[in-house]
Order: structure tokens, then sequence, then C-alpha cells
């Protein structure tokens, strides 16, 4: 336990032998937990779900880049623990909050979850210590939440207790970008905290990005999630472009990216998903009307993206009209519901949004996703269709959301009678044969044509 100064504290970090809670074990806080424990530190895993704290104890993973047999060495060598008690952090030398930030109806950010665990980590966390918050949020969260949580139990900061702020870059599935080697931005409230942020995570990022001050580091993470929101919201609107005139964005975007400079592809899609980009933007555009500052990108290509799924189902319409359909009656099988490939994260999906405009419609929805065996739209609970074959041939019309590699495309092809692929996952076939039946709403290229 830490009771001296940040060179006391440093030394530990940099030795490895801390003690460091993580508080929120998701999707950023499970994979956190796992490389500080993998770096010899003994992690302390705090979540307020207790069926994530039963199953990390139990040796079982809920995340699906964090395999179970990693989750079930760490606990058993004692390297892991997880437990819904914030006491058990009176022994930390550091804790990580990695708790959600979610916007509520109004799009107003919800820090209900930061200040809840900032408070309850002030209550037990000794002096000397650092508390780093990971959450995605506003410029001045950190020293207008969780400095004055710590103010108010009698720390100073800066002296007994050391403050910082890291943003996540995790990007779940991605099989080349890592915890490790992705470049880790960090900042603390003074040169002290920074110094033991620095040595914190050092222990497992390649390369640390020190940024001057704490808002800095809370901004430049919103501007990477806008910068991806606004790119993907004009792709989109391109895609409706280019959909009018009958042409195939995707040969598009594959011709402007044979540029050497100055552009950098995106893709369209049928809307954004996932507990980022959707959100984040919202938590800038708040904070910048405090100080009378509008944010029209932001507002604009939350509207573009909000709009696809509306997109996705008047092509599923034109394309059921142009076999003399009706939508109202008709079967639509989604494929994939998850919010992105190979991911089994339904937050935000468009795939919600899609179910519900197709049954306003009167059709019959039901999906298929190895990855999803069951997921909520409107109270109702749907269940993953379990045979292809069988799901494909009983619709009149599948959906592509998810482009999972687990779903054998080959045989959406061969089965489906009508296709709207909204990620271009048939286009990348090769070689294929589609039914002579088979319509398809875009032309299929194949990638790299
Ligand atoms: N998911 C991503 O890809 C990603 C990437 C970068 C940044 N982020 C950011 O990281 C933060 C966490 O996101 P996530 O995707 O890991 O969320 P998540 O919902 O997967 O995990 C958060 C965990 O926190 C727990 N929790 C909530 N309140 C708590 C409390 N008071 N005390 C203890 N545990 C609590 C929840 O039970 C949950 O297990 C968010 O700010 C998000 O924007 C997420």
């Amino acid at each position: 336990m830490s009771k001296q100064g940040p060179k006391d504290l440093v030394d530990r970090m940099t030795d490895r032998k801390a003690t460091i809670s993580v508080v929120g074990l998701g999707y950023v806080g499970l994979p956190l937990a796992c490389a500080l424990a993998e770096a010899g530190h003994t992690v302390i895993g705090i979540d307020s779900d207790p069926r994530k704290v039963e199953g990390i104890n139990g040796g079982r993973s809920h995340i699906e880049d964090v395999p179970a047999h990693q989750v079930e060495s760490l606990v058993k060598g004692g390297r892991l623990t997880a437990t819904s008690d914030y006491k058990a952090a009176g022994v930390s030398d550091a804790a990580i909050i990695a708790v959600p930030t979610p916007i509520d109806e109004f799009r107003v950010p919800d820090l209900t979850f930061v200040r809840s665990a900032a408070h309850s980590l002030a209550g037990v966390m000794p002096k000397g210590s650092l508390v780093v918050l990971e959450s995605t949020t506003y410029p001045g969260t950190t020293e207008e939440v969780l400095v004055p949580a710590f103010r108010d139990r009698g720390f100073m900061p800066g002296v007994d207790i050391f403050i910082g702020y890291s943003p996540e870059r995790i990007d779940p599935g991605n099989k080349t970008y890592n915890i490790h080697n992705t470049p880790k931005l960090v900042c603390g409230l003074t040169k002290a905290c920074t110094e033991a942020t620095i040595a914190l995570y050092g222990t497992i990022v390649e390369q640390l990005v020190p940024v001057s001050s704490i808002k800095t580091a809370e901004i430049t993470k919103l501007f990477e999630n806008i910068f991806r929101g606004v790119n993907i919201a004009l792709v989109n609107e391109f895609q409706v472009i280019c959909d009018a005139f009958g042409i195939d964005v995707w040969e598009v975007i594959h011709a402007c990216s044979t540029k050497p400079y100055g552009f950098t592809a995106f893709y369209p899609g049928p809307g954004l998903g996932g507990h980022c980009v959707p959100v984040d933007p919202y938590y800038l555009a708040w904070k910048a009307r405090q100080v009378g500052v509008n944010t029209e990108f932001i507002e604009l290509s939350g509207r573009v993206n909000a709009s696809m799924p509306n997109y996705v189902v008047l092509k599923v319409m034109r394309l059921l009209n142009a076999g003399h359909k009706a939508l109202n009656g008709s079967r639509v099988g989604l494929l994939g519901v998850a919010y992105k490939k190979n991911s089994s994260d339904v937050r935000e999906s468009p795939a919600i949004k899609i179910v519900e405009l197709l049954k306003q419609e009167g059709a019959t929805v039901t999906y298929y996703d190895p990855h999803v065996p069951e997921f909520m739209v409107d109270g109702h609970r749907l269940r993953s269709e379990t045979n292809l074959r069988n799901f494909l041939s009983s619709q009149d019309c599948a959906v592509v959301v998810a482009d999972h590699d687990a779903i054998d495309w080959t045989l959406v092809l061969q089965y489906s009678p009508m296709i709207i692929d909204t990620r271009n996952v048939l286009g990348k076939l090769s070689p294929f044969t589609p039914k002579p039946s088979t319509r398809v709403d875009r032309h299929l290229t194949r990638e790299g044509q």
C-alpha cells in the first residue's frame, strides 16, 4: 500500500509490484485489468454487476477479446480478483476508472457512473495513491468531478492524491492494434501526477503520448471520435448520392483510395453503433454550448448517421417493390445485428432501429447472428435463428447489417432471394456466382478491382 510521495509510487509501478484497482470491467476495463495483471501487478477488478464479478472469479470472460483461459490463469495465480465492494481498493497504489459515459434522451452527458465511482474511490483510496479516469468525457470532467470528490474527503490533489486522465483507444476485434501497441495519451493534474500516470501505463503500453493538460487529453479523445463520426456521415450521404446516380459507392471509394495522399477511406453502412461514436460527440456539443459555441458538424453528422436505418428500410421497400412485393407482410431477415463485424456488442446497434422500422411497416422480422444469441428491441426479446440455410430460404429479403466472418456469405448469395448489402461483404466475395434470380441492391464489385 502506498503511503509515500510519487517516487515511492513510481518505483512500485515501474517494478511492476503495484496493487491496482480497475473500476468497471467492461470492454475497456477487463482487457486493461488483464494486461496489468499479466505485467506483474496485482489487480483488483471492481464492478457493480455481480454477474461479471462472479464470472471473472470463476475464470470466465464476458469480453470476446479476452480469452477465458487468460482470466482463469490470472485468477488462479492470484494476480486478478473481482469484487463489487469498493473497500477492496483500500490497499491500492492506483485505481483506474473505466465506467460508462452515456447520454440521456436529450443527448445530455450522464456522468452518474463516473460520479459514483469517484465518490466511492475517494472514500477508500489510501493517501499517496494515483487515480486515473479512462472513460471518454467532455473537457473539464476530471477537474470538475474527480478532483472535488477527493478534495471533499480531505485529500490535496497533487500532494497526497495523484490524479490523471488517460483516454482508452481500444478497438474491440482489431487483430493488429491492441492495448500494448496502440499509443496512449496520458496527462496528470500536476507534474508529479503525470509522472505517476506515465509510470503506471509504461508497464503495459509501448508508446505513451503525454499532453500538456488534462482538458487537452479529454478533448483529443473526443475529436478522434468526432472525426470518425463526421467522415462516416459524409460517406453515408455520399452513398445516397451515388445510389441516385446508379453508381457503386464502394467502387468510388476504392478508386479514391488509390490516391497516395489527401484521402482517407471511410465506408458507408446501416448507421452508427457502439458506446463511442454515436455518443461521445454529444459530450462535446453539450459542453461547447455552455461556452456559447455551436457544433454544427457534430449535429449534422449525428442527423445524417441517425437517418441511415431509415434509408436501409427504404431500400428494402424499393427492392421488394421491384419484385412486385409489399414490405407489409413480407419476411425480412437481418444478417448480423451487432454494431460491428465479429462483435457481440449490440449497444446502439442500427439493427435495433431497422427492426423497429420494418415492424412498423408490417414486416415479419427475424435475424441470424452467431455472435448474438438474443437481443432486445422495444421491450421484446428476439432470438437468433440457428440454421442459416433455412433462415435464408424463408425470407423475402435479407439485410446485411454486420459482416461477421462467422457467416457463410457464399450461402447467403445462394439462398437469399433479395439482399440489401450495407457492408459490401458480398462484393468482396471472390469468386462468386449469384443465383440468377438473386437481386442485390448494388453492383457487386470485388474489392481490389
Ligand atoms: N467499448 C469501447 O470500444 C470503448 C473504447 C474507448 C473508450 N471507451 C470508453 O470507456 C468507457 C467504458 O466503456 P465500456 O465499453 O468498457 O463500457 P461497459 O459498459 O462495457 O463497461 C463498463 C462497466 O462498468 C460497470 N460499472 C458501471 N458503474 C459502475 C460503478 N459505479 N462502479 C463499478 N462498476 C461500474 C458496469 O457494470 C460495466 O461492467 C466509456 O467512457 C467509453 O466511452 C469505450
